[in-house]
């Protein structure tokens, strides 16, 4: 496998060979591949991968399923909050036991084709939640994002930034606002480097910026991507999505989630279920290689957060608009 090095970008395009499962558990643990979509396709390739590997050791049927066991169930610790981890790992698990019976060499190559195909799936999810979303979005319009959920975060297109390049492929100005998103900048680094570079007119801002653009009305619409959608529709993302939720509201600006369905979670009940990944301290304390904290203080790092079902005015999957309480069971 070789996976674009986001944690480089946008000063370097660099590729890293993850050519053994622990490779590319580091490059999901580091957010060198991230963003719940393209780390549900990382841990399946990854499976794949590991499944070809022990086709070239020699391995029986039985020896490729164990390797495909040991994959999923070592690239199932790399992170807990995105569902599309573990969805994808369900999914790889399921196509092994459905085709036990085959081949060593044709069950490996089964296992490649399911990556490939939860890939492409995810690229025409995401063109779908596109579609939908850009009916909201007239000429003119300006979106506000929180961290990044465009391409790099998916297969192709992204979910929060779909609407915006399906709007700009129908010809209309659509620009966006990209919350810096602290402390990892994925909103500095990547949403406004992709956003860039697809032509699309982007401001930044940081995140403490966000309630004061809104004042002003710069905002027509506030659309964020899923890590996790729980039963009643409450849903996780990045940490300081829920505060961005709040100031749409205050500010009667409607706020949508977008997400495919393979980040729907039915078994979640309710956000409350949803476990948050907690990160180091150093990268609040000394975040890109300056130390900007004191030396030995405590430092609280939840990576997520979760937005309550009532503060969004829709979810916005490949299946269409639904009103948050209702996406989860309507798509089941
Ligand atoms: O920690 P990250 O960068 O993986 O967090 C990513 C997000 O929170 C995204 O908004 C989410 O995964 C949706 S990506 C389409």
């Amino acid at each position: 496998m070789r996976i674009l090095d986001q944690t480089k970008l946008p000063a370097e395009i660099d590729f890293i060979e993850a050519t053994t499962t622990e490779r590319v558990w580091e490059a999901i643990r580091a957010l060198r591949v991230r963003g719940a979509p393209a780390i549900g396709i990382a841990a399946a390739m990854g499976v794949a991968q590991a499944a070809g590997q022990a086709v070239e050791r020699g391995a029986s049927s039985e020896g490729v399923l164990a390797a495909l066991a040991s994959a999923a169930d070592t690239l199932s610790t790399s992170r807990p909050t995105a569902v599309n981890l573990f969805w994808a790992l369900d999914r790889m698990r399921r196509v092994g036991r459905e085709n036990a019976s085959l081949s060593a060499a044709a069950l490996a190559e089964r296992l490649v084709r399911e990556a490939q195909a939860i890939r492409d799936e995810d690229a025409a999810m995401c063109r779908a939640i596109g579609e939908h979303g850009a009916t909201l979005l007239k000429d003119g319009a300006v979106v506000l994002t929180h961290c990044n959920a465009g391409g790099l975060a998916t297969a192709e297109f992204g979910t929060a930034l779909a609407p915006v390049y399906v709007a700009a492929e129908q010809g209309k100005r659509v620009s966006v606002y990209a919350d810096e998103t602290r402390p990892l900048l994925q909103g500095a680094r990547l949403t406004a480097w992709e956003l860039m570079h697809a032509g699309v007119e982007v401001t930044l801002i940081c995140d403490n910026m966000a309630a004061q653009v809104m004042k002003e009305g710069r905002v027509d619409v506030v659309f964020v991507g899923a890590d996790r959608i729980a039963a009643n529709g409450d849903a996780a993302n990045k940490i300081g999505t829920y505060g961005v939720a709040l100031l749409a509201r205050a500010h009667q600006i409607p706020f949508y989630v977008l997400a495919p369905t393979s980040t729907f979670d039915a078994r979640t009940p309710t956000g409350d279920g949803i476990t948050i990944e907690q990160r180091a301290a150093e990268e609040i304390t000394e975040g890109f290689g300056r130390r900007t904290a004191p030396v030995g203080v405590k430092v609280y790092s939840p990576a997520f957060d979760v937005t309550p079902a009532p503060l969004i005015s829709g979810i916005i999957c490949e299946k269409g608009i639904f009103p948050a309480a209702e996406a989860v069971t309507a798509v089941n």
